[in-house]
């Protein structure tokens, strides 16, 4: 997990870096493959909204990258 990064899931220190590589660099594409792989809202879910929320904006991402056009920054 990411040392200095923000972290989204404070339950299982889980960053918003941590959730966009799982989407984008190890396949993960819902909820459920993300908390596979990182732990996020694995304990408490109060962070769940907000994963989802990541994980949609690294598939808009993906789906970007893969239709040639330029990535946008992710905030
Ligand atoms: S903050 Fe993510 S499970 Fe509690």
């Amino acid at each position: 997990m990411a040392s200095r990064a923000t972290h989204v899931c404070l339950c299982c220190r889980v960053s918003a870096e941590d959730i966009r590589e799982a989407v984008l660099q190890r396949g993960a594409r819902n909820l459920e493959a993300v908390a596979r792989l990182t732990g996020a809202a694995t304990a408490c879910l109060s962070c769940q909204d907000e994963v989802e929320n990541l994980i949609q904006s690294a598939r808009q991402e993906l789906r970007e990258a893969q239709k040639g056009q330029p990535l946008l920054p992710f905030l």
